[in-house]
């Protein structure tokens, strides 16, 4: 009996969900495709780029290299920066203020306002220039202080990821005429939403470590291994328990 259930509690640990559902599904509603979500987020980086007049803002590309370091988290208390990237709910709260200043001065749209509050500020990083998403099977609380100064929180199953920058600070905001300050020089026609931001680096072809049962098809991928492994598991289980009954 006392072996049954440990075997049960063993067994449910390792069919328990994964902490990430799924990456690179597109995450506004307003949206039709990844695509689409990404330029969205362009256009809303072009609008703060205009109106305050900063020279070295990147176009977002979505780079799948980014979801492995999504895949690594296995809670929320697993989102946090690393030296090559930025997650959101983890804002600067130096950067959050400054950017709070800026759009009180400027008199910014009230969509801005409310996006410097939250934990949405990564999205205005300069110097980022590649994003990725993944769905939560959970939901991870962030909370915040909005313009009200009243204390407010909220779930997300939905975290960001923003890329190749792990540092955020006031100065890698520079002002000047848009696009004067672009490495690359700036994104240009076939281009809807994100002409004239900076043209950045090109997505590095997604790196995947070749095992041995994956180097025929090659078609199954981190999220479809899991549940494999598990499956391989659980017969491992199956298997001691059966060489424990005959001895
Ligand atoms: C992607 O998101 C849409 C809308 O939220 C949802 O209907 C759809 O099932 C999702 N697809 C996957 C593969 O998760
Ligand atoms: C941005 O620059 C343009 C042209 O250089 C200027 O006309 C405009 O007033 C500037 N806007 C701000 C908010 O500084």
């Amino acid at each position: 009996m006392e072996k049954l259930l440990v075997i049960f509690i063993f067994a449910s640990s390792v069919m328990a969900e994964p902490f990430i559902k799924s990456c690179g599904n597109f995450s506004l509603r307003t949206s039709s495709s990844r695509d689409e979500d990404v330029d969205t987020r362009n256009n809303i980086r072009k609008g703060l780029m205009k109106a305050v007049n900063i020279s070295n803002m990147f176009e977002l590309k979505y780079n799948p290299n980014l979801e492995d370091e999504l895949r690594k988290m296995k809670s929320c208390d697993d989102i946090n920066h690393g030296p090559n990237f930025r997650v959101d709910l983890k804002p600067d709260e130096k950067v959050k203020t400054f950017l709070q200043k800026l759009a009180k001065a400027m008199k910014l749209n009230i969509l801005y306002v409310g996006m410097f509050h939250t934990s949405a500020i990564e999205y205005f990083h300069p110097g980022q220039s590649f994003i990725a998403w993944c769905d939560l099977n959970v939901k991870c609380k962030e909370e915040y202080v909005d313009d009200k100064n009243e204390k407010q929180s909220i779930e997300t199953d939905k975290i960001l990821i923003y890329g190749p920058m792990g540092t955020y600070s006031e100065s890698d905001f520079k002002f000047g005429e848009p696009g004067s300050d672009c490495p690359n020089g700036v994104v240009t026609p076939p281009c809807e939403w994100s002409c004239e931001l900076c043209e950045g680096p090109e997505v590095p072809v997604k790196t995947t470590t070749p095992s041995k049962e994956m180097s025929a098809g090659n078609s199954i991928d981190a999220d479809s291994a899991a549940p494999f492994a598990s499956v391989v598991l659980i017969y491992s289980i199956i298997l001691l328990v059966n060489i424990v009954n005959v001895y």
